[in-house]
């Protein structure tokens, strides 16, 4: 059984009224168009898919980057729509294969659509001419009369609003299709042609996440039906050597102690391994390549200003710290009474409730240069993950 794809995408977009037509609108990063073509990238069954785009639109979606990414995910034509989605629905059914069993129509503008449900109505077209998706209504529905007032309230267990894709054999709906276009009939889907024919599509139950984006404040839901992209993990580690006549200043907090941490900032170790691991989460080069050594800057540098400016270096792309587990190795002094100020410290530092910041100390067991408390080391793994608000 070969089943072919029409997306839809050739109308105006006035309801939206974002300047450029719908299917150009990004959604998270992503075109529309692209994420209602991607919606159907897991479904095996869809052998073709045919773009239908306005017709002054088609050479850009063509010869573009746009077009290439399009290619990519498996578009196979695009051609211009019409004034009408009736006649949009047309021109994308007559460039399907003439070899396909089933054609199934979908409005570019429900990028969200769940390839599980798109299954569901393939698999009932094995057994029926026609079928849609649609959701059942979970409000109360009322007919209105002509003043306003309520005719008639409609049995909710009956209702069930129509989404798409919506599909049938395709010489069925190229006849239903074409014979509506020549009678200058529109139809908002294709159900509704084909029930004028005299067929009763078979309703498949969709989810409510189908969202068509229409007004504006469809954008809003659409961010919140947007894929979560999963947290990053970063992994930092420093060294700094102890040596007489120096402060010792760990998580931003200064400890008492005869020995101090050796470096061109303060030293603070364990900050300078926060860093490290925010950068690394973020994919951005290390701590030494953002405040070298040789800058003059960073000499005697507060590690807690180059710490606030990685989290901003972070927050412009949209990033935020998460979580931070830091291990501090020092053979002495004794961390534990000065570990809930760190912690504190980090808090505020990183904008972070108190279960998500861990600081740990360890001795080094006699063992190599932290063991001879010649160094203190750090370790840290933090999680880093979008912050929504740029
Ligand atoms: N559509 C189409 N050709 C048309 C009209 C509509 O291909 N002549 C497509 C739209 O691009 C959309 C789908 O049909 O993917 C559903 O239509 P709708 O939500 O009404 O989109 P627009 O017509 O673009 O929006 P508006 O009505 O606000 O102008
Ligand atoms: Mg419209």
């Amino acid at each position: 059984m070969s089943t072919s794809l029409v997306l839809v995408a050739a109308g105006s977009g006035t309801r939206l009224g974002a300047g450029v037509r719908k299917g150009f609108v990004d959604v998270g990063g992503m075109t529309v168009i692209e994420r209602a073509v991607r919606a159907f990238s897991g479904v095996a069954a869809i052998v073709e898919r045919v773009l239908v785009v306005h017709p002054d639109d088609v050479a850009a979606v063509t010869d573009s980057e746009l077009g290439a990414r399009l290619r990519a995910l498996g578009v196979d034509s695009v051609v211009a729509g019409g004034a009408t989605r009736t006649a949009s629905a047309l021109a994308g059914v007559e460039a399907t294969a003439s070899t396909s069993v089933d054609v199934l129509v979908h409005d570019a503008a429900r990028p969200f659509v769940s390839a599980d449900r798109v299954r569901a109505l393939i698999d009932a077209l094995g057994t029926c001419e026609a079928a849609l998706l649609a959701v059942p209504s979970t409000s109360t529905v009322k007919r209105a009369d002509d003043a306003g007032r309520v005719a008639e309230t409609l049995d909710r267990r009956r209702i069930h609003l129509a989404t798409t894709p919506q599909g049938a054999r395709r010489a069925l709906l190229l006849r239903v299709l074409r014979d509506a276009v020549a009678a200058g009939r529109d139809g908002t889907d294709e159900a509704s042609l084909l029930e004028a024919a005299g067929i009763a599509p078979v309703l498949v139950e969709d989810a409510s996440t189908n969202l068509k984006i229409t007004h504006p404040q469809d954008l809003l839901l659409a961010s919140a039906l947007l894929p979560r992209e999963p947290d990053r993990v970063g992994f930092g580690w420093d060294i700094h050597r102890l040596v007489p006549g120096r402060p010792l200043v760990l998580c931003g907090v200064t400890v008492p102690s005869e020995l101090g941490l050796l470096g061109h900032s303060d030293a603070d170790v364990a900050l300078h391994a926060i860093c490290d691991a925010l950068l690394g989460a973020a994919g951005l080069p290390d701590i030494g390549e953002h405040f070298p050594d040789t800058d003059p800057r960073w000499r005697g540098a507060d590690s807690a200003d180059l710490l606030r400016r990685v989290v901003d270096e972070l927050r412009v792309r949209g990033l935020k710290p998460a979580q931070v587990d830091v291990s501090i190795l020092a053979e002495r002094p004794k961390l534990l009474p000065f570990k809930d100020a760190m912690r504190g410290r980090l808090r505020e530092l990183l904008d972070l409730p108190a279960d998500r910041v861990a600081v740990k100390a360890r001795t080094g067991e006699g063992l190599d240069a932290v063991g001879r408390g010649e160094a203190i080391a750090c370790r840290v793994v933090v999680t880093v993950t979008r912050s929504g608000t740029l």
